[in-house]
């Protein structure tokens, strides 16, 4: 069964077809239910409830460290979007304003829109909104073997004054994507070189599929220390392009790659040479706490922010916030008063 819907084809220019994609992109996640995939894994993994704590919930301390920041919990509001339209400025604008008001990370959509048309730079010149908070830069990684370099990136990190870079990875999604670029050959060795040029750390990151062991050592081989693993169940990528193609390939692979719960197992042996981040289905603080035991440095969040942030910063404040006591909920119930005692404290899972 197709859910093509029938497209605006006649696009003007790159540009045009830039902003729309990013619309469509937005319009599918808001009314298609199953681009949320909910198959993350996280129901799988039962945590050690304490009766007798130790300690006092107001007391708990939910803060951690990230890129020489001091950060409220460890909470990331992942990239989404930017881009000519006012909209999608506005949303970027709500989102930074919170972060600034959290004390949380905020990473932006890919910054490819910028590249080629000068009207969508405004909407990711998010330092002014945003002044304490560390940023997190975008291009996706296959934009190397299409003409970026080290300029673009450097131009990306500079117009969000950002802290870090992240370089997407979404072979899935460049296939499913009517008009993707998928020409993904010997990108490791143009990684390695953007990481000698660029002095902000580069993080790989995945869209939804998940990183694999061997991704991540081609990673670290490439001079990475990062990496979010974005795995799936969350978001599906593949059912979003499905919505803009005239096939079912997007259909077929909505639910392809590695569990969220299965890329963070599997990144277990990488913990000592790189710090990751964990995102791909996040939806509440349970999740983020089993996200933190199982090696997250911080838990990314993408989808549930946008509504919040097509209407107001005060909705995605209130949104975090409710993230935020979540996670200090279960940190007290597992008797954890510091959250970065909860990182690879697997002694915290149940057996059972
Ligand atoms: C509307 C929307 C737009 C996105 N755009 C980008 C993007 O431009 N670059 C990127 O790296 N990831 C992008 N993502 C992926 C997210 O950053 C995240 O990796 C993925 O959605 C999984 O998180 P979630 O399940 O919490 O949504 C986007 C996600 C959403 C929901």
């Amino acid at each position: 069964m197709s859910i093509n819907q029938p497209s605006n084809c006649s696009l003007a220019n790159a540009s045009e077809q830039v902003t729309n994609r990013k619309q469509d992109h937005i319009d599918a996640v808001l009314n298609d239910p199953l681009v949320e995939r909910d198959q993350q894994g996280f129901e799988q993994i039962k945590l050690m409830h304490r009766a007798l704590p130790e300690c006092d919930f107001n007391a708990i301390d939910t803060s951690t460290d990230f890129l020489n920041y001091k950060i409220q919990f460890p909470f990331l509001i992942s990239s989404m979007t930017g881009g000519a339209a006012n909209n999608l400025g506005n949303i970027n604008r709500h989102l930074a304003e919170a972060a600034e008001i959290c004390r949380v990370p905020m990473a932006v959509g890919s910054q490819r829109a910028m590249m080629i048309d000068d009207a969508a730079k405004q909407s990711f010149e998010l330092r002014k909104y945003a002044p304490t908070a560390p940023l997190i830069a975008n291009l996706g990684a296959v934009q190397l073997n299409y003409g970026f370099g080290v300029d673009e990136a450097q131009r990306a990190i500079d117009v969000l004054q950002a802290d870090a870079l992240y370089l997407h990875l979404n072979p899935l999604q460049e296939v499913v994507q009517p008009e993707g670029d998928t020409n993904f050959a010997r990108l490791a060795n143009k990684i390695h070189k953007l990481t000698e040029k660029i002095d902000v750390p580069i993080i790989l990151k995945e869209v939804g599929s998940g990183l694999s062991p061997q991704d991540i050592e081609i990673g670290l081989a490439a001079g990475i220390h990062h990496f979010d693993i974005a795995g799936r169940g969350g978001t599906s990528w593949s059912r979003i392009e499905a919505h803009r193609a005239d096939n079912d390939l997007g259909v077929l692979f909505q639910d392809w790659g590695l569990t969220t719960v299965e890329s963070l197992k599997l990144s277990e042996p990488y913990q000592q040479k790189a710090q990751f981040i964990a995102s791909g289905g996040i939806r509440n603080g349970i999740d983020m706490v089993k996200a933190v035991i199982m090696g997250g440095r911080l838990c990314g969040v993408a989808a549930p922010l946008l509504a919040p942030a097509q209407e107001s910063t005060e909705e995605v404040v209130a949104t975090i916030e409710q993230f935020q006591q979540e996670f200090q909920t279960a940190q007290f119930l597992l008797g954890v008063p510091k959250a970065d005692a909860l990182h690879l404290n697997t002694a915290l899972i149940s057996p059972f």
